[in-house]
């Protein structure tokens, strides 16, 4: 019997490339500040002298590079790598994981030994290589602050604390985290941040720096503010006006008095974020990129008051977006491994005035799933720490080692991603993604298995019992997600063919990603995952299926086809495996 099939397709497969296209036009022409507009070129390129920039519109972002929206597929260094030397041990790691950008420090000790002489010789070769190696360059400006101390501010800034005061606490005893209200150590800073991006300027015409970091990590360990007579008498002073306004506040006075037990605090994080607005304004009026702040988390959970105080943690982001508004993104450092608290990270720093970019994640295996959670929420970008060959492991709070094995999971998603990249970044803009990480957390289980000790027969015992588990608690290896008239089911650790109930991957490694391209058409692919798609309540006619599933690849922008799925390929839904397959689906319903 021959099936009539209505479809009620609204665009036909060229169509979206075409919408696509179009988008970059009207992005071009509208919604953005004058001196922002970006002209593309008829051939979709822009000049390579155009400022890579942030663009905000109703609420999406996306980071500009050449005129065109960019992902970070990023890896950052260890910390002292950042010196010609160590960039042997850079480059390979950076092109074995697949990676676009790289951040990397560049340290003020190093480029103003001496006050008043600069150097910055590092960034000669470190441009030049980039440039040799295809890759883009995030910088972070070590210096008054890194991770809370002045570790790489030079000796003369270092040893003379008369003229660059430390926090002091309320014993009166001294920390080693410089305070925000030295007026000296913020001219010297700025000083030389101004030189830094002044050499940009002069150096670097096609921008190979598409971003600049602002510190690391600003805070203070061990204080909530500053205590000294100074600090004081600033704590005494009545809160300003434009924090009030901002925070929506009607009551006024002290900071004790406007915010009681959470005045320390966010007096520290106002006088840090001033701070950094100030040298973010001066380096941008001479050459104007992405500036960024990188964050030393609170457990969003669990804060206590044992994390880094003053920095931009989820309790003061509001009070960090008044006090510095021309920092353009405040960027979450992830260490912890669990997927509920790194989705509520994610969650936290993703939002209408924040573009979330991951600055740093943990390269152990776990982390490397989170990828696709953070191109769900948007993301511009991801950069796991420490993947390089420079010899460091942060162990515990990243991988025991760093060779092929470790930088696998990271390599494997950015493969993936780096031939659509830009075409992922426009259709995060324009339209709407979703992007989900396999929810349950396997490390800490696996590594008792992983146990030296362990018998062979401990080992089977083992994994039965968290077979049978497993199966129990299908519903922790199953995402939904509504896709607006369609659902989409992902699920996690099931077999290709038939039905049988997800138990999840061992270890936990499974991701999706899905872009919608029109009503009915979406852009589909993952790792270790199975995608059906059903339909919503919206969809009125009786019948529906799954219309035409094209396998391909992208190629400059463009759509290259493949083959079709069919068959057992789409019977039992979309299943992925560790090959990457990027998928279009059609779905589509019918009347009898
Ligand atoms: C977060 C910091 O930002 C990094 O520079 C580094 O110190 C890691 N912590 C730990 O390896």
């Amino acid at each position: 019997m021959k099936v009539s099939v209505k479809v009620q397709r609204m665009y036909k497969n060229s169509q979206w490339l075409f919408l696509v296209a179009l988008f970059g036009i009207i992005t071009a022409c509208s919604g953005m500040p004058t001196s922002n507009v970006t002209t593309i070129n008829s051939n979709g390129n822009t000049n390579s002298s155009e400022l890579p920039k942030i663009v905000t519109k109703q609420g999406k972002h996306a980071l500009f590079v050449d005129g065109k929206p960019y992902l970070i597929l990023g890896t950052q260094t260890n910390n002292s790598a950042n010196y010609p030397a160590a960039l042997k041990y850079v480059w390979p790691a950076v092109k074995k994981t697949h990676a676009n950008t790289l951040s990397i420090p560049i340290a003020w000790e190093q480029v103003e030994p001496v006050e008043g002489q600069f150097d910055f010789g590092f960034l000669d070769i470190l441009i030049k290589e980039a440039q040799e190696n295809d890759v883009k360059l995030t910088l972070l400006w070590f210096a008054t602050w890194k991770n809370n101390a002045p570790h790489y501010a030079p000796s003369w800034v270092k040893l003379n604390n008369q003229r660059f005061p430390r926090v002091m606490k309320k014993d009166g005893s001294l920390l080693n985290s410089m305070s925000p209200l030295g007026k000296e150590t913020l001219a010297a800073d700025k000083k030389a941040f101004v030189a830094l991006m002044s050499y940009l300027k002069a150096n670097d015409p096609t921008h190979t720096v598409i971003m600049v970091q602002v510190e690391n990590e600003v805070g203070t360990y061990g204080s909530k503010r500053d205590f000294s007579p100074l600090a004081q008498q600033q704590f005494e002073q009545p809160v300003p006006a434009v924090l009030l306004n901002g925070l929506q506040l009607t009551n006024t006075g002290n900071w004790s008095q406007v915010f009681g037990k959470d005045a320390d605090e966010y007096f520290h994080a106002w006088h840090i974020a001033r701070f950094c607005q100030e040298i973010t304004v001066a380096g941008k009026a001479v050459k104007n990129l992405p500036i960024n702040v990188n964050v030393a988390l609170r457990n969003p959970f669990h804060p206590g008051d044992g994390y880094s105080m003053g920095g931009p943690t989820d309790n003061v982001l509001d009070l960090w977006k008044i006090a510095a508004p021309d920092i353009d993104l405040l960027t979450p450092d992830i260490y912890f491994r669990d997927h509920k608290t790194v989705a509520k990270v994610l969650d936290l720093y993703s939002r209408a005035d924040n573009p979330l970019f991951v600055s740093e994640i943990g390269n152990d295996q776990p982390y490397a799933r989170y990828f696709f959670s953070t191109l769900g929420q948007q993301g511009i970008g991801f950069s796991p720490f420490g993947l390089d060959y420079t010899d460091y492991y942060n162990y515990p709070l990243g991988a025991k080692k760093v060779d092929d094995e470790t930088i696998a999971p990271f390599a494997e998603n950015y493969k993936l991603l780096k031939p659509m990249a830009d075409v992922w970044a426009k259709l995060s803009f324009e339209g709407e993604v979703w992007g989900v990480s396999e929810p349950h957390d396997s490390q800490m289980a696996q590594k008792k298995v992983w146990n030296a000790q362990s018998t062979q027969a401990q080992k089977n015992e083992y994994a039965a019992k968290q077979e049978k588990s497993a199966k129990e608690n299908a519903h922790k290896y199953t995402q939904n997600l509504d896709l607006g008239l369609w659902n989409a089911e992902v699920t996690y650790g099931r077999p290709m063919f038939w039905v049988a109930p997800p138990t999840g991957n061992t270890p936990s490694s499974g991701g999706a990603l899905i872009a919608k391209l029109a009503d009915n058409e979406f852009l589909v692919t993952a790792y270790r995952a199975r995608v059906t798609f059903s339909p919503s309540d919206e969809i009125k006619a009786p019948y529906h299926m799954v219309e035409r599933v094209e396998e391909g690849h992208f190629e400059n922008g463009q759509w290259i086809f493949e083959r079709v799925w069919n068959g057992d390929q789409t019977d039992w839904g979309l299943n992925f495996t560790a090959r990457p397959h990027i998928l279009k689906v059609t779905m589509a319903a019918y009347q009898p």
